[in-house]
């Protein structure tokens, strides 16, 4: 695997002057942070090599290069779930990519529901921990230790002081911010009122079918994580409804020009 990892971090790094040591993933309906991105060069996944290819509705799937606070940074417009049937070794493709760029700090984004009782719509959640429920690991397999330990530590999977500054942050520019654990699940279908009460009882705040992934496998690399939610729905009882995607994207975006501003300024701030 580390040799297709090194192709594509070399024509990556063929197709662009420097390469940042910062890398964003936007998740569903929060693609718009693009806009705040003052672009220097895109590449469309299907144009790089052993990368897979996103298919989903609201994911258009390129790897973006450019400035965000003052910083060079590159973004991944589009992620790769598992539900859409990559196995995870190719929805983490992208972070040995990533490792192979020397990339330090890793930003993730993610629309999920809330089962917190006092979450709402539109609120952004700073992910202090996660629980991993996916049927298959991403570190399955034989460890090739060239890429990072066998048994990796997960105490800090979302590094203590990223959130420090996240959450001075979102202080300072008045954003408020809630706190917990994201629940990762395989999907594609939304919770029925008693997983969504189960993943509760169980210590989950918010639930989602992506980012626990990406994130073991930027701790196996030893990529320091910085990940918010916004939450797009309610999994509480007495404030479960319908939940579509659409709904999900609608309520991602209008939220999202806040969580923006917090990754923009803690960009400008590290180091
Ligand atoms: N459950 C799972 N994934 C989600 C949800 C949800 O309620 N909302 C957005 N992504």
């Amino acid at each position: 695997m580390l040799e297709k990892i090194q192709e594509t971090a070399a024509f990556i790094k063929s197709k662009v002057t420097s390469v940042p040591d910062m890398a964003i993933i936007l998740g569903t309906g929060l693609g718009d942070l693009v806009k705040e991105i003052t672009i220097t060069s895109e590449i469309p996944y299907q144009e790089i090599p052993n990368f897979p290819v996103s298919t989903v509705e609201g994911h258009s799937g390129k790897l973006i290069f450019g400035e965000l606070g003052g910083k060079p940074i590159i973004a991944m417009q589009g992620r790769f779930h598992y539900y859409e049937g990559y196995n995870m070794k190719e929805v983490t493709f992208p972070i040995r990519v990533f490792q192979e760029l020397k990339v330090k700090y890793l930003f993730v984004s993610n629309a999920a529901g809330g089962m917190n009782g006092s979450f709402e719509i539109g609120d952004i959640m700073l992910i202090e921990d996660h629980i991993n429920l996916f049927p298959e690991h991403p570190l399955h397999g034989k460890n090739d230790n060239r890429l990072g330990v066998r048994f990796p530590d997960m105490s800090n999977a979302y590094d203590k002081d990223m959130r420090k500054l996240a959450a001075q942050v979102a202080k300072e520019l008045d954003i408020k911010l809630q706190y917990g654990v994201y629940i990762g699940t395989q999907g594609p279908t939304f919770e029925t009122p008693s997983e969504y009460n189960y993943f509760r009882i169980i210590g989950g705040d918010a639930v989602g079918m992506s980012t626990v992934p990406e994130v073991i496998v930027a701790n196996h690399a030893k990529i320091k994580v910085l990940a918010f939610s916004i939450i797009t729905d309610l999994g509480i009882i007495g404030k479960i409804v319908e939940v579509s995607h659409e709904e999900v994207q609608e309520a991602a975006k209008i939220a999202q020009p806040k969580m923006a501003a917090i990754i923009r300024e803690v960009i400008q701030r590290l180091n």
